[in-house]
């Protein structure tokens, strides 16, 4: 894609070439999200974040790495505190913030909304998750540490085998990462889920077509026993009709550290886009796994700066004067270094 200028809104925009470029980006943001060096090339620039679903990470993430690159931020979180919810369209609040700002991230609880937000804005907009239709940030972040981790056992991300694994319906970061791994080769795909919240269709096709072997199955732990990354995901509360509907699925699937080294092959790692569902009734990521080195879901989070960095580095064209503007910082830094 013609990154400067552009909209990050799905997947289907990159081509395999792009993929290595925005990872090439980011990794050269790691001075600079480890606060080794600062950086001011975006001095003078504002971000409106604007976050009409929960958001930890991605609000935050998407914040510091605009932050970090040396521009503002500016915020709107939840509809009720946005005209939106006085009846304005996404089309006049594209461009009354557009106006404002120059670039946008925008969550919002319906699929498509972003696209239709990002037809009327005058600046770049990324999509921080639409309905259950995508989350290309989260995709992309997470195919970053994937590359890292396989690295670290001397292979690359053509031929390695992935379980996704829980509520792959409804889950958009699941269906993101469908469309990622149609751009590599010899991928196995295994899909854990309640029949229910089987991966629709549409993604199952687009990897068969890539050429990867896809298996679905609503069993576990067979599916975690030859694979190098299991990758859970919460049951996605909010897109059911109703919590106890939500419950039905709640807690099917659960990884702790017992059924890992039960079943799992040394070395397979470990992760979830997160949030993590922590309550007693759900768990799909057991807090007994904090401690296992395979558990991958803050090196995620901590990629997650690092991606978005490269977004807005290559969507506002500054990716060659980002170390012109360098220097180091002035304050301790130590605990951060060594993580
Ligand atoms: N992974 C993710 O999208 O997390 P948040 O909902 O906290 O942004």
């Amino acid at each position: 894609m013609d990154f400067p200028g552009g909209h990050i809104l799905s997947i289907d925009q990159f081509d395999r070439g792009d993929i290595d470029r925005i990872f090439t980006v980011a990794d050269s943001m790691e001075p600079y999200a480890q606060r080794r060096k600062l950086t001011k090339v975006l001095d003078g620039a504002i971000l409106g974040n604007m976050f009409f679903e929960p958001s930890t990470r991605t609000r935050v993430s998407f914040g510091s790495a605009f932050n970090l690159l040396g521009g503002e931020v500016r915020e709107t979180t939840g509809v009720e505190n946005s005209a939106i919810a006085k009846g304005e369209s996404l089309y006049d609040t594209a461009r009354v913030l557009s106006g404002y700002s120059d670039a946008i991230v925008m969550r919002h609880p319906q699929a498509g909304s972003v696209a239709e937000f990002a037809t009327a804005s005058r600046v770049p907009v990324l999509n921080g998750g639409d309905g259950d239709n995508e989350h290309p940030s989260q995709a992309l972040l997470d195919l970053y540490t994937i590359k890292k981790e396989l690295a670290a056992n001397g292979r690359s991300l053509d031929n390695f085998r992935i379980a996704l694994i829980g509520d792959l319906k409804y889950g958009r970061t699941v269906h993101s990462i469908c469309k990622l791994l149609t751009l590599f080769k010899r991928v196995q795909v295994t899909l854990v889920s309640p029949t229910e919240l089987k991966m629709p269709e549409q993604y199952v096709d687009q990897l068969q077509s890539a050429g990867h072997t896809v298996v679905e199955t609503d069993q576990l732990e067979e599916s975690i026993a030859k694979v190098d990354i299991t990758y859970s995901t919460r049951i996605q509360e909010e897109r059911f009709a109703s919590r106890d509907e939500a419950n039905l699925y709640r807690g099917r699937y659960r990884l702790n550290q017992a059924i890992y080294t039960q079943y799992c092959e040394p070395n397979t790692v470990i992760m979830h886009p997160l949030p993590r569902d922590s309550r007693a009734g759900a768990n799909e990521l057991d807090n007994d796994l904090n401690e296992n080195p395979n558990l991958a879901i803050f090196r995620q989070t901590d990629n997650g700066v690092l991606v978005r960095m490269a977004l807005f580095a290559l969507v506002l064209d500054v990716v060659d004067q980002v170390d012109r503007s360098a220097r180091e910082v002035a304050w301790y830094t130590g605990g951060r270094l060594t993580q």
